[in-house]
């Protein structure tokens, strides 16, 4: 099928490429000439694993091509995602200055019938909104259906995600795009739940916000854990093996970050607040997050009261393991409160360097993990890369001025700190 990705940022450029992989021709659009000046070079522009390969294979089968120019997206096919941002504005509502744009060079370029798809994160009502703009531009009904076709892949595992969703979701009104839809998807061989496209609106924003929920909820027992001296794997163990919970997103740490789950817990409180609903759960998964990204400050000032001019190791920036993304990070709030602290940071981060030094010229930047260690009086884990659960300990501590971990991932085996003989503190590891 002729497909046409606009956006080409951590979702569009996956969902164009996965498309391309499962042979249909596509084009992939972006209004920011550099990236696709460097993708049509075959050039990834954010990291994420396979990238490279998918882009080549893509490129090399002739089964996708970049471009800026949106005219020719949206005239030479029949399928048009959108996957432009939807940032947050500052009271926590949506930002829909790029899907309103798509839709008015839609508006302006549409000559014959399209399955228009969103596939970004939008409030509810938006599929409703964005076919009354097409009408209000003068284009009737005859030319277009408009699809909701929210997006659930996670950065680092993208491509994974993409190819084995567990449910693909479609939200329509007219059978002829249902069609359409359930063609595009046939080769994939996933579950497809058909809605209305307000259910298949919510469903993005009722999933995130349970994923999030589930994150703080395991949090607080973590914080729980850390007074009474219990052990939260154990008890994530524990509750993972209960079919009905499922082990995943039960890892107790510094919170969660990144471009999805703090502006879609914000936005899906906003939606409530439009509709008269209190989401009490998801204000509180918001304010617990808000806290516990910044514990291992609290534990460092507990420990020191004082940590002004003393250099701190700040490791990890991204807000996971596998990407290059410090949205909402925690790190990033940790590293605001060292610098008003008064500390002198260092920090180092596999996969992210330019971005963090443009932001913050204050901080020093290392390209070598043991030069982060040198002369520190704490090492805060922040993102838990794999290479730092392959550590030195030894090698760390002869290189710091006062030996402290403070593990806000839980990455390190606890004998191999005692062996070390290295101050440590975990989350819900109360028991060491
Ligand atoms: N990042 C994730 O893990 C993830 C997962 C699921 C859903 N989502 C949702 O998907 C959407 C996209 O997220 P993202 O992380 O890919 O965003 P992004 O910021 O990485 O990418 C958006 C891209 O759209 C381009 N763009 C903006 N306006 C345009 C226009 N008028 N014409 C052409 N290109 C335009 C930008 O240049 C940018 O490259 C958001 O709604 C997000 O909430 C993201």
């Amino acid at each position: 099928m002729k497909v046409t990705v606009i956006g080409s940022g951590y979702v569009g450029l996956i969902a164009a490429l996965g498309f391309g992989i499962k042979n249909n021709k596509v084009i992939c659009v972006d209004k920011n000439k550099e990236k696709i000046k460097n993708l049509k070079k075959g050039i990834p522009i954010i990291y994420e694993k396979e990238l490279d390969n998918y882009l080549k294979k893509c490129i090399e089968d002739k089964k996708i091509t970049f471009s800026t120019d949106i005219k020719k997206g949206i005239r030479e096919s029949n399928i048009i995602f959108i996957a432009v941002g939807t940032p947050p504005l500052n009271n926590g509502e949506v930002d829909m200055t790029q899907v309103k744009e798509v839709i008015r060079d839609i508006s302006k370029y549409i000559n014959e019938y399209k399955v228009v798809v969103n596939k970004s994160t939008v409030p509810i009502g938006t599929q409703k909104y964005m076919k009354r703009m097409l009408n209000n531009e003068g284009i009737s009904n005859e030319y277009f259906d408009v699809v909701s076709n929210p997006e659930f892949l996670r950065e680092g595992k993208a491509f994974e995600d993409f190819f084995n969703t567990d449910r693909i979701v479609i939200g329509y009104d007219s059978e002829k795009a249902k069609g359409v839809m359930g063609k595009l998807y046939k080769n994939f061989n996933r579950k497809i739940v058909y809605t209305n496209p307000e259910t298949a609106e919510l469903i993005k924003y009722a999933s995130n916000g349970f994923l999030a929920t589930k994150i703080s909820f395991i949090n607080e027992i973590a914080n729980l854990c850390d007074e009474i001296g219990g052990n939260v794997e154990d008890i994530s163990y524990a509750l993972g093996l209960d079919k009905r919970i499922s082990p995943l997103f039960l890892n107790a740490g510094i919170g969660f970050g990144g471009s999805c789950f703090p502006k879609d817990t914000k936005a899906l409180v906003k939606i409530g607040e439009k509709y008269g609903v209190d989401f009490n759960i998801i204000k509180s998964t918001i304010n617990v997050n808000n806290k516990q990204r910044i514990i291992p400050i609290k534990k460092l000032l507990n420990y020191y009261k004082d940590i002004s001019g003393k250099i701190i190791s700040v490791l990890g920036l991204t807000f996971k393991p596998g990407t290059d993304d410090i949205r909402e990070s925690p790190a990033i709030y940790i590293i605001n409160e060292l610098i008003k602290n008064k500390a002198k940071v260092k920090c180092y981060d596999p996969n992210v360097s330019k971005t963090i030094k443009d932001k913050y010229p204050q901080i020093e930047y290392c390209n070598n993990l043991y030069d982060t260690f040198t002369n520190s009086s704490c090492a805060i884990f922040c993102t838990e890369w794999e290479e730092f659960s392959k550590l030195d300990l030894f090698k760390l501590k002869a290189k710091m001025k006062e030996p402290l971990i403070i593990d806000g991932r839980n990455i390190f085996n606890y004998e191999h700190i005692k062996k070390a003989k290295i101050k440590y503190f975990a989350i819900g590891r109360g028991y060491i």
